[in-house]
């Protein structure tokens, strides 16, 4: 197995965009340190989290890559071949993740790290075929038609300078809040999630459901 240092078997690297007060930097919060603040400050250009994480998986011997029905893989060539038998592997993963600011006025910086975390650390120090993975913020509470502009333009952006094996996540935050105070039903936010190839997730930092299947979602996919 190739390892990419001592300490770790991945490195996965992530990017929080999305518009000012979505909640980013409290999903964050929430996932590394399992932290809420309802007063939170507007992020100032881009910041830096980490955390290491244990994940587990099969892993099947090749071409055993992805067991299917019963039927199919008794059947499918070259299985009388097969030697090893699928294991679990636990790996230590660490996280980069930046926090990036949702404020206009910080685009330049945000915009240039987001292209640039890419090539972060050395994507060539990395196994994963996905060497990165972004999480697009929509928030319920801020109009649709707006919300649905900015995700428009970060996507475009990523899909301009970004490694086109990125995973990509919709997270719609805040849905602790009150029904009528929804700005985007949950089928529209699924439905453009599919349309544009990405998970989705409705999360809320503040009572904390869904932030921890939505990181380790995310991560999984990656891996
Ligand atoms: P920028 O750094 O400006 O891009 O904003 P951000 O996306 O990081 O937002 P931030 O995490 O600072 O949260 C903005 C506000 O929303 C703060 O007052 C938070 O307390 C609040 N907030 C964040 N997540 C939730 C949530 O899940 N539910 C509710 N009700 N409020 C939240
Ligand atoms: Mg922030």
């Amino acid at each position: 197995k190739m390892m990419a240092d001592d300490e770790y078997d991945y490195l996965f690297k992530l990017v929080l965009i999305g518009d000012s007060g979505v909640g980013k930097s409290n999903l964050l919060s929430r996932f590394t340190s399992n932290e809420f603040n309802l007063e939170s400050k507007s992020t100032i250009g881009v910041e830096f989290a980490t955390k290491n994480i244990v994940i587990g998986k099969f892993s099947y011997p090749y071409p055993w890559n992805v067991p299917s029905s019963k039927s199919s893989r008794r059947y499918r060539w070259p299985h009388h071949q097969m030697s090893g038998k699928p294991e679990f592997i636990l790996a230590t993963t660490t996280l980069w993740i930046w926090d990036t600011s949702g404020q206009e006025r910080y685009r330049a910086i945000t915009g240039a790290s987001t292209v640039g975390l890419w090539y972060v650390g050395g994507c060539g120090t990395l196994r994963q075929p996905g060497s990165g993975s972004t999480v697009l913020d929509l928030s319920w509470h801020i109009t649709r038609p707006s919300s649905f502009q900015n995700i428009d333009h970060w996507l475009k952006e990523l899909k301009d300078h970004a490694d086109e094996n990125i995973v990509m996540m919709l997270v719609g935050n805040k849905s602790d809040l009150a029904e009528s105070s929804r700005g985007v039903p949950t089928n529209d936010g699924g439905a453009f999630a599919e349309d544009n190839k990405m998970l989705f997730f409705e999360t809320s930092a503040l009572d904390a459901t869904n932030v921890d299947a939505a990181f380790q979602t995310v991560f999984s996919k990656i891996y």
